[in-house]
């Protein structure tokens, strides 16, 4: 951990529908997380956790408070500029790899690297390498459909992570696997981040998973009720 603030929330405040109607999921969160930490979110269902990491993703917006991700008021964005920044700066596993199906396990992976405009053959190349370092090479040209749901998941981790985010953000990224899968795929995920000085902000109903973080924060009902680290 260097020491600086990557994400900054303060008073956040997601509120869906209005007047009567309206429900208040996210109430009022403050939240500080520095660069490299491994963050679990854990709470039960509907505490608002998914909720939570759309909002860092920029995925979404909110009603009240602020969100400074590396410095910057997301807020304030255009959507333009928010589309750069999403590319540069966030990559996102979900609970379905949400992988690509027409593309293969090899372009899947090179896809952030193209839409940032990097020449081919250097997003390749890297895709590459994340294949042969999952044990995947001889997957490359193969589509999602004609892959593991264990090796959907990793191939979904290679896109998140080729591009060297600051932040990468996982919902329920192992909900689909078995318990050792899930332990391999978070190795895995923790390995590379490390090296790459990602930091890595997961959603876990599995505690042994949320146990491989440095930090467990439990929301419930839209607060953050516990937020612990584990001791150096
Ligand atoms: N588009 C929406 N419109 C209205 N309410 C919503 C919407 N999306 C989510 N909610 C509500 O917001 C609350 C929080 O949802 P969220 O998906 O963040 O929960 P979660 O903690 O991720 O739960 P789970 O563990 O089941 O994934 C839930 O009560 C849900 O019903
Ligand atoms: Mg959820």
């Amino acid at each position: 951990m260097t020491g600086e603030p990557i994400i900054v929330a303060r008073g956040l405040e997601k509120i869906y529908g209005f007047g009567r109607g309206a429900l208040r999921v996210l109430k009022g969160i403050d939240l500080v997380i520095m660069r490299g930490e491994m963050v679990s979110i854990v709470g039960p269902s509907g505490a608002g956790k998914s909720t939570l990491l759309n909002l860092v993703g920029c995925l979404d917006h909110f009603q009240k408070g602020s969100l400074v991700l590396m410095g910057r008021d997301v807020s304030h964005l255009t959507v333009e500029d928010l589309a750069g920044f999403r590319n540069r700066t966030l990559g996102f596993i979900f609970q379905q790899h949400n992988l690509l199906p027409e593309f293969s396990a090899l372009e899947n992976i090179m896809m952030p690297l193209l839409i940032r405009r990097e020449r081919w053959h250097e997003a390749r190349t890297a895709a590459l390498a994340m294949l042969e370092q999952f044990g995947l090479s001889d997957r490359a040209h193969h589509k999602p459909s004609e892959l593991s749901g264990g090796e959907c998941q990793r191939i979904a981790v290679g896109r998140a992570i080729v591009g060297k985010p600051d932040i990468i953000l996982a919902d329920e990224p192992t909900g689909s696997l078995d318990s050792v899968n899930s332990r391999n795929l978070t190795e895995i995920l923790l390995r590379l981040g490390r090296e790459r000085g990602c930091t890595i902000i997961i959603v876990t109903h599995d505690k042994s998973i949320a146990s491989m973080m440095d930090r467990t924060i439990s929301l419930v009902d839209g607060s953050i009720q516990t937020d612990t680290r584990k001791p150096e």
